[in-house]
Formats: C-alpha cells, structure tokens, sequence
C-alpha cells in the first residue's frame, strides 16, 4: 500500500466547532498565547493557563468529528495513512484513523508536573488545581507550550520523509517546526493543500491546491486520489 501523510491544522476541526488560532475571531485574538500556552505562563498564573484549556477540553467534548476527519478515515482503504496533527482534539481517532502523531500534545490527558512520562487520560473536562498525580505533584495540560521541546517532531520527520502522497489540510504553517515538516517530503511526490484561504506556501511542482474547506476538500483530493 502506498503511504498517505497528511500534516493537519486547526482548520480541519473548524466545521466541528472548535476555533482556529489565527482566523479572524480565532483564540489568539481573544488570548495573548504568551499568557496561556507557554512555561512562564504556567508559573505566574497556573489557574489562567487551566482555564483556558479547560475551556477547550469542554468544547471537544461536545465536538464530533466532521467530514474532513472522516474523509481521511476512509482513505485507509486505499492507503497507509498517517496522520501529523499540530491539534490537541483528537477527533482525527474519533474518525477511526489509526496512525495519529500529535505534535503539540492532548488535550484529554494531563500530565505530572514532577515526572512527565506520568501521564493520565482524564475523563472529565475539567482540571483542576490541586489535581495531583499518583507521587503528589499538581498535574497539568498535556501540551507542547511554547519554547517547549516537540518529542514527536523526529517521528513525524522521518514519516514525511517515507510519504507517497503528502497532504497539508488546515495549517497557517506559521508554527515551527511543525511547519518545517515539508522540508522532509521528497521533491518528486505530489503534494495536496487544502485551505480556504490563501496558499501558505507554493513552488513545488506536482502540487495541487484545493481552495475549499476542509469537509468538501478532502472528498475532493480523494477524488483526484483514486488514479493513484
Ligand atoms: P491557524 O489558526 O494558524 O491556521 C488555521 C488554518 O486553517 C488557516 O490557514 C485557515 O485559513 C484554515 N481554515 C479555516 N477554516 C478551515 C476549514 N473549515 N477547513 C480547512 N481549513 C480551514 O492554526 P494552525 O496552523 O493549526 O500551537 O496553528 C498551529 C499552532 O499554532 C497550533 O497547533 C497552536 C497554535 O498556536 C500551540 O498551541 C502550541
């Protein structure tokens, strides 16, 4: 079978709901990032930077997957599919998506602040403080803040690089190193966008821009997909 990499942003959980970062009305006009999505943040205002993902985790529960997500569920049929999201929803296994790499983290675990492999799946939306992890210490969001290291960015790399197909659905590529990723992808493969705004990024030949949604672009590069 073929490999299917796909990098996906915010964009493609928009239709279910859950904000982007960057659009008009997107979190980071309504948050200063640096206020709830970095260390420092955590240290000087920790009961902030939980309400601000408690916020989200309590959007997701009530989110359901949407066509996009479901779109490339589906492409499992013709190929290997692996998903690299930047998104901390996880509405991409919710779809039935078996390989999902998470580079900025999950939004339903949390995670010690002492020992960061104690890792928890929470089965409500709200974390609190006082939370505590099995040795004690408060627990946090399972996030990739900001000026953190991405663990999952070597996996995704050397996923890009073995990509058959690659697809960019949903992402501003405003974010490194996720946005980084396509520098890993072979020249010679073709490379799908889906956004519906402007093209982040051109200049590669095999490419193909589908400027819809992603509900309605995924159906379509599965379209362009079965002479593959
Ligand atoms: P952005 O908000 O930067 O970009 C969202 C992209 O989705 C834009 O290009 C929109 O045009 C597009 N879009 C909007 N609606 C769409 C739809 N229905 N279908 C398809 N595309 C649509 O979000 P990201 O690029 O994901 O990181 O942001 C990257 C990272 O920045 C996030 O993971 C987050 C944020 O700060 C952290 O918090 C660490």
């Amino acid at each position: 079978m073929k490999k299917l990499v796909v990098l996906t942003g915010a964009g493609i959980s928009a239709e279910s709901g859950l904000k982007t970062f960057r659009d008009m009305g997107g979190l980071w006009e309504q948050y200063d990032v640096t206020e709830v999505a970095s260390p420092a943040a955590w240290r000087r205002n920790p009961e902030l930077v939980m309400r601000f993902y408690n916020e989200r985790r309590k959007a997701l529960f009530e989110a359901k997957p949407n066509a996009g997500h479901l779109g490339l569920a589906a492409l499992q049929k013709q190929f290997e599919v692996v998903i690299i999201t930047q998104n901390v929803d996880d509405l991409h296994e919710q779809a039935g998506s078996k390989q999902v790499v998470h580079l900025h983290g999950e939004l339903r675990k949390a995670r010690s602040t002492d020992d960061p492999n104690l890792i928890y799946t929470l089965d409500k939306w709200e974390l609190k403080m006082g939370d505590l992890c099995e040795k004690g210490s408060q627990l946090r969001p399972h996030i990739v803040w900001f000026g953190e290291a991405v663990p999952n960015m070597s996996v995704a790399a050397e996923f890009a690089k073995q990509a058959d197909v690659f697809a960019v659905i949903g992402t501003s590529l405003n974010v490194y190193p996720a946005a980084g990723l396509l520098d890993y992808v072979s020249k010679d493969i073709p490379v799908f966008f889906i956004d519906p705004d402007e093209l982040p990024v051109a200049n590669r030949k095999n490419f193909t821009f589908i400027k819809e949604k992603a509900g309605i672009g995924v159906q379509l590069m599965a379209k362009e997909l079965e002479k593959y």
